[in-house]
C-alpha cells in the first residue's frame, strides 16, 4: 500500500493540463464493442479503471493495442463471449455498461455485480428497466446480472427514467445503438459524458439525437463503421478539482484543455466564495487572494451542482469566512471525508445529507485516509493547504480516477511524495 507524505501549507500557483474524462472513457471503451472492427480512443486518462476495463476486454477475446499512455486501439472484430465474471469486473462500477454494450453486439450479457466506490446504495434498477422496454429478458440473482433476447432482437422502445441517472442513460444508448427501430429516453441525464459517449457511437455510424438534454432519441442502424478515431472529452471533475484547489489554497491556478461551458455550476460557487474566475476558450484561470466567503450548496444532476465536486468544494468551505450549508441529494454517504477534514481540525457536523461548514482560519497536517475517489481527492487538497505534514492513506481510491495527480499538483508548487506504508 502507498500513502501520500503532504507539506503544507502551499499557495498554488502556475498551470496545469487536465486529461480525458475518466467517466467518459469507462462508457467509450464498452461502446467499442458494439462494432465489427478497430476503434482507436486518444486522450485516454492513465488511470486504473481506464486499464482495468481494457483488461476486461481482452478476457473477452477483444484486442487491446496501447499506441501511448494515452491511446488504444480495440479490435472486437473476434469477440468470443458474452460473459464477464473475472475479479476485475466487480472492481469497479462501470463495468455495468458491458450488460448494455454485450446486450446491443451479441444480443445477450453475463455479468458479475459491479463494485466501485462505497458512497451509498446504488441500484441498477432504472438499467434493467430500460433493457427490459426493449425486450431483453434480465435476471438478477448472486452478484449476477444476465440478459438475454427472447428471438435475438432488441426493439426500440419509449423509457421514461424514474430517477436521473448518467449509467441507465448510457447503457440504454449502448444497447439500443443496434436495436429494430427508434429508442427514445425520457428524463435523461446531461452530463459531458453523455454527450461524449454519444458523439463517439455517432463517429462510428449510430444515429443518436439530442444527448445532453432530457430526451435522446436513438434510431437503432444494421452495424456500426470500424477505423474510427475519437479523442476523449476533457474531464470536468479533474477541472473542477484544481479550480477549487486554488481558492482553497488561496493561489492562482491556469486550468489548460477543459471546457468551461462544462464548469458553469462551479463558477457561479466559486465567485460567491469571493474568487476570481477568467474563462478563456479552453482554459479556466482561478485565483483567491483572501480566504474564501461561506456559501451553500446543493448537488444536482448536470447541469446542476456536481456530487462528484461535492467533497472537494467542502476543503474551501472548511477554510472559509462563516457557515455554509452542502446537501448532497445524489449519494447517501458522501460526507465521509468530513469525519477525516476534523482530523485535521476542521469544524464540520453531519445530519443525514447536510453538512454544515463552520470555517475555521486553518487546517493542521493529520493521518487520514482516502475513503472514496473524491474524497482523496479532497484530503489531496486539505494536506496541500493545512499547516504541517498530512500523511494521507488509501491511495488506490484517487489512483483510480486521477492520472500523475501528485505530478500535476507538484508543478504548481505542492510538496506531496508518494511512499510505502
Ligand atoms: C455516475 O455514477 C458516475 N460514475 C459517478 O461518479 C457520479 O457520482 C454519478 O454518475 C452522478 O453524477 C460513472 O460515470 C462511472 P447515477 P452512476 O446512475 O451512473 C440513483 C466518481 O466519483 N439510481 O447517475 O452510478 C442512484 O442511487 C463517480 O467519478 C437509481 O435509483 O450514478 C443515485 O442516487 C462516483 N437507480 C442517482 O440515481 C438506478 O438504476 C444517480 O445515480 C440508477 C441510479
Amino acid at each position: 500500500m502507498e500513502k501520500f507524505i503532504i507539506e503544507g501549507s502551499t499557495q498554488l500557483k502556475g498551470e496545469v493540463t487536465i486529461s480525458g474524462a475518466k467517466n467518459a472513457a469507462v462508457g467509450i471503451i464498452p461502446a467499442t464493442l458494439l462494432v465489427n472492427g478497430v476503434s482507436r480512443i486518444e486522450n485516454l486518462p492513465n488511470i486504473i479503471d481506464v486499464k482495468l476495463f481494457c483488461e476486461i476486454l481482452k478476457e473477452l477475446g477483444v484486442g487491446v493495442k496501447w499506441i501511448d499512455d494515452n491511446t488504444v486501439e480495440i479490435d472486437a472484430t473476434n469477440i468470443r463471449t458474452s460473459s464477464a465474471f473475472s475479479e476485475k469486473v466487480k472492481q469497479f462500477r462501470a463495468s455495468y455498461y458491458l450488460i448494455g454494450a454485450l446486450l446491443g453486439r451479441l444480443k445477450k450479457a453475463t455479468i458479475g455485480l459491479p463494485g466501485g466506490c462505497n458512497i451509498g446504495d446504488r441500484p441498477i434498477d432504472q438499467h434493467i428497466k430500460g433493457f427490459e422496454a426493449l425486450g431483453a429478458i434480465v435476471d438478477i440473482n448472486q452478484d449476477v446480472v444476465a440478459a438475454k433476447t427472447n428471438n435475438g432482437e432488441l426493439i426500440g422502445n419509449s423509457i421514461y427514467l424514474d430517477v436521473v441517472s448518467v449509467g441507465a442513460t448510457i447503457n440504454i444508448m449502448l444497447a439500443a445503438t443496434l436495436a429494430e427501430g427508434i429508442t427514445t429516453i425520457e428524463n435523461a441525464a446531461k452530463e459531458p459524458h453523455i454527450v461524449d459517449v454519444a458523439n463517439f457511437l455517432n463517429t462510428m455510424g449510430a444515429d443518436i439525437m439530442g444527448a445532453g438534454t432530457d430526451t435522446i432519441r436513438i434510431k437503432g442502424v444494421k452495424e456500426l463503421r470500424g477505423n474510427a478515431t475519437y479523442s476523449v472529452v476533457p474531464d470536468q471533475i479533474e477541472t473542477g478539482t484544481f479550480m477549487v484547489a486554488a481558492v482553497a489554497s488561496q493561489g492562482d491556478i491556469l486550468i489548460k484543455n477543459c471546457i468551461p461551458k462544462h464548469m458553469e455550476s462551479l463558477t457561479a460557487k466559486l465567485l460567491e466564495m469571493g474568487a476570481n474566475v477568467e474563462l478563456g476558450g479552453d482554459s479556466i484561470r482561478v485565483s483567491c487572494n483572501k480566504r474564501p466567503k461561506k456559501v451553500n450548496i446543493k448537488t444536482q444532476p448536470y447541469p446542476g451542482f456536481p456530487t462528484d465536486l461535492q467533497s472537494q468544494t467542502g476543503v474551501a468551505l472548511a477554510v472559509s469566512e462563516g457557515v455554509s450549508l452542502i446537501e448532497e441529494t445524489i449519494w447517501d454517504s458522501r460526507f465521509s471525508y468530513t469525519n477525516e477534514l476534523n482530523k485535521m481540525g476542521a469544524n464540520i457536523s453531519v445530519d443525514g445529507k447536510r453538512a454544515i461548514f463552520n470555517g475555521v482560519k486553518k487546517l493542521k497536517g493529520a493521518t487520514v485516509a482516502a475513503t472514496d475517489l473524491r474524497a482523496g481527492a479532497a484530503l489531496l487538497i486539505a494536506g496541500i493547504v493545512a499547516e504541517g505534514k498530512t500523511e494521507l492513506r488509501n491511495l488506490g481510491h484517487i489512483d483510480r480516477g486521477y492520472e500523475k495527480i501528485e505530478e500535476k499538483f507538484r508543478s504548481l508548487g505542492a510538496k506531496i511524495d508518494r511512499v510505502m506504508e
